[in-house]
């Protein structure tokens, strides 16, 4: 009986959740102009999205599951969804600019989401933010529980103090970053011995560092530079992030699936400077492999063959390639330390010439890219300009006789306005839309971002 009756339960909510699935958006609001009133009662997860655009439609099933999961949890977090299209004065009053914007509304703070749109990824920045700034940990138990769930963990040591006060205001930015603890000294594992309390501590790789304000500089710059791994898989969006620290960034470019030697060897000689140089480098670097060399080779316009070793300048765009073979971790070391000491020839940057060089290269990338989804879409907006142009020549150049030309246009005209109809099928009219907005991909938006921190 029991197993028949939760059967039926279960039969039940599945049709529940099938209902909800299908009808799309039961746990997510609708938003409307009532919102900027009816908001501050509650913590909101919005989705401020445009009917048109290409990306906001792919996170709409993701978002109604978030809907769904974040009621399941029984989270005091609302989920909504606003057309940003139609209530565009209470969108850009939240400073929205582009489309998707995720942002997680608590009291007068907006955070801005920018992490993968995955349902896990969302929801673990929208409980992580809507949740306590700091979180004590009261036992060893509860300390060893959390450090085993986060591969970097800050934890303030101590009682009231203006270094607390300061870890609280450094949390309610950060926290769209990371966790924030708090503890007592006698929670913290034996091998801890800290100098002076109260303390900031994070630990990471194995071990642990503790802040000081002397050699560290300012606690939110000195959290923003140990909120990552000293080893990482690099991918776009870390890349991005990493340009927040102003380190340099040494990665091995390789193909993981790749498992013959070379490809595995660059990775462990980075893995094992970060691990037995970090004293030397950590300060000045971060160290990662990167999957694949298509992203890298679109952001430094460059055509690396992987494998291969590249460091990076997140402040200046610019990067460099060791002019010999990396054998083993000296061979790095060497490579590195002609970096710092200004030996190695650095390429790329963000000087004009550069930026001209990116201005041609994604006007390259947009005409391949058109081309590729819709070659008709490409030859008309490529094509039509020039036939205008050829004809206008040819219309100057033949000035003089005039009889003939007249007839000659008209001809082309006729084609160009075919061309025109052709084209101009709703069909068309959306694979353009779509073109462009999946030309806008996430990777290429970052880069853009990154070259336009660069600018600030
Ligand atoms: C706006 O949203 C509120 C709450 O969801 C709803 O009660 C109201 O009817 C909506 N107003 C309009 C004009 O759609
Ligand atoms: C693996 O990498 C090696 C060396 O770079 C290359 O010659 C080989 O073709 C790659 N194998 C595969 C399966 O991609
Ligand atoms: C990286 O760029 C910054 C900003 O331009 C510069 O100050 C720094 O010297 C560069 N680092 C290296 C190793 O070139």
């Amino acid at each position: 009986m029991v197993a028949g009756g939760s059967h039926r339960r279960w039969l039940l909510w599945a049709a529940v959740v099938a209902h909800v699935v299908a009808s799309g958006a039961g746990f997510v609001e609708d938003l409307n102009e009532s919102f900027k009133e009816s908001r501050k009662d509650d913590i909101w997860l919005v989705d401020f999205y445009a009917p048109w655009c290409g990306h906001c439609k792919k996170l709409e099933p993701v978002w109604n599951e978030v809907g769904i999961e974040m009621r399941n949890m029984g989270s005091p977090v609302k989920v909504g969804k606003m057309d940003a299209t139609s209530f565009s004065s209470i969108a850009s009053e939240f400073g929205v600019r582009g489309y998707p914007t995720i942002k997680l509304l608590k009291g007068d703070l907006a955070y801005n989401y920018r992490g993968p749109r995955t349902k896990d990824d969302i929801i673990e920045f929208a409980n992580r933010v809507a949740g306590p700034l700091i979180r004590p940990l009261p036992s060893q138990h509860m300390f060893d529980h959390v450090q085993k769930r986060h591969h970097v963990l800050f934890v303030y040591v101590g009682g009231e103090s203006p270094l607390k006060e300061k870890y609280i205001e450094v949390a309610s930015e950060l926290i769209v970053y990371t966790y924030f603890f708090s503890a007592s000294e006698d929670v913290l594992p034996e091998y801890v011995t800290l100098p002076e309390l109260p303390a900031v501590v994070v630990f990471k790789d194995g071990t642990y560092f503790v802040y000081d304000e002397y050699e560290d500089g300012d606690l939110s710059s000195w959290i923003n530079r140990e909120r990552f791994q000293g080893y990482l898989h690099v991918d776009g969006f870390t890349l991005y992030e990493l340009g927040d620290t102003g380190k340099l960034v040494a990665i091995a470019v390789i193909d993981d699936k790749n498992s013959s030697v070379e490809h595995t060897r660059l990775k462990s000689i980075i893995q094992e400077v970060a691990r037995d140089y970090r004293d030397h480098f950590h300060r000045d670097f971060q160290f990662g492999h990167m999957d694949g060399n298509d992203y890298i080779n679109s952001l430094l316009m460059d055509d690396l063959t992987i494998p291969t070793i590249v460091v990076l300048n997140t402040s200046n765009q610019q990067y460099f390639l060791p002019d010999m073979h990396i054998e083993n971790t000296e061979d790095m070391v060497q490579f590195i330390n002609s970096i710092l000491d200004g030996t190695a020839e650095a390429q790329g940057g963000d000087g004009l010439l550069q930026r001209i060089k990116r201005i041609i290269y994604d006007a390259k990338s947009t005409v391949v890219s058109v081309f590729k989804s819709s070659p008709l879409l490409g030859c008309f907006l490529f094509g039509l300009p020039l036939g205008v142009i050829s004809i206008m020549c040819y219309g100057i150049c033949t000035a003089d006789t005039d009889g003939g030309v007249d007839e000659h246009e008209a001809a082309k005209k006729e084609n160009g306005d075919r061309e025109l109809t052709d084209e101009g099928s709703e069909e068309e009219q959306e694979e353009e839309k779509n073109g462009k907005y999946t030309e806008l991909s996430d990777g290429e938006l970052k880069q853009k971002d990154i070259m336009e921190k660069k600018k600030d």
